[in-house]
């Protein structure tokens, strides 16, 4: 199947406002007033008409991410090779449809036990697009929101499900120790691409799936500025800063980690490669990042 990018993900939350305070103060997401009511808050980052819903529920998790294919046609093909795969997935209804502004979609799960859907036909918003911060605009067009990375101990499962299964590339295998102790296991990271040139969409991490579901999702802007605009509004707002400024080795993004209200962080970042996947070998790298990212989390 080819899966043109990520155009959304699902949140639960015991708190919305707290969650709108959050995205319009120190992340600069755009409410979609029409759509929004007490129980869903939808954000936007662009001309879609969300990007993260946030509903209430009982838990602070990441329930799904929806995953775009480019026509009705793609669609078919994807459902037919889940079927022949006897991978079982839900037909979701009109109903669903209508609230996640697609055409059609199907939800599933992957070996991980992480939701997902599969969409196609995305609305467009016809009122533009402002922050509620001032940033010019998040890097989506084309790349889709951004990336989601997942811990999990099924990790080479995961791995052979969204290489094999959904047709990702792998971009980088990253295999590092995260503590200093050598007899510690080593841990891999599988970050891998989709139809699309931002370096990596979804990262499998071999490690304990958190109770947040979600390891941290990441969201791109347009200058160094602006992220370090958006470090000083999370630390006014007495938000946790999960990671200090930093580069990536892999993506190259330049970025920092806060903590969002679902418990997952969300890396803010600036400057990610977009490689050429007709000729880009898949690379290794040793460790996160060339400098910075030092890591500091909260008490749980
Ligand atoms: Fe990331």
């Amino acid at each position: 199947m080819k899966i043109k990018s990520l155009g959304y993900i699902t949140i639960e939350s015991t708190d919305i406002t707290e969650w709108e305070a959050y995205a319009k103060n120190v992340v600069g997401l755009m409410k979609n007033e029409d759509m929004s009511d007490e129980n869903n808050l939808f954000l936007r980052m662009d001309e879609s008409p969300f990007r993260f819903q946030v509903f209430k529920g009982s838990e602070n998790k990441y329930s799904r991410g929806g995953f775009e294919v480019a026509s009705k046609e793609d669609f078919e093909d994807a459902k037919k090779q889940l079927q022949d795969l006897n991978i079982s997935f839900q037909e979701e209804g009109e109903d669903l449809a209508k609230v996640r502004c697609v055409s059609e979609l199907i939800s599933f799960n992957d070996p991980a036990g992480n939701s997902l859907e599969l969409f196609y036909g995305r609305d467009i918003e016809k009122n533009e697009f402002k922050s509620s911060q001032d940033i010019s605009g998040f890097v989506t067009h084309g790349l889709g929101l951004g990336h989601l990375v997942f811990g999990t101990l099924e990790a080479e499962a995961a791995h052979d499900f969204y290489t094999q299964v959904m047709e990702f590339g792998d971009s980088d295998i990253m295999r590092m120790r995260f503590t200093p102790d050598p007899n510690d296991p080593e841990s891999v990271i599988y970050f891998m691409h989709c139809d699309n040139p931002r370096h990596h969409t979804v990262g499998i991490m071999l490690a304990p799936t958190p109770p947040s579901g979600l390891i941290h999702a990441m969201v791109e802007v347009e200058t160094a500025e602006q992220v370090v605009d958006a470090m000083d509004r999370a630390t006014s707002n007495n938000i946790h800063i999960s990671s200090t400024l930093g580069r990536h080795m892999n993506d190259k993004m330049f970025s920092f980690y806060m903590q969002t209200p679902a418990g997952f962080m969300l890396e803010f970042g600036y400057d990610g490669i977009q490689p050429d996947w007709d000729v880009h070998e898949t690379t290794n790298s040793e460790a996160p990042s060339y400098w910075g990212h030092e890591f500091n989390m909260p008490e749980a």
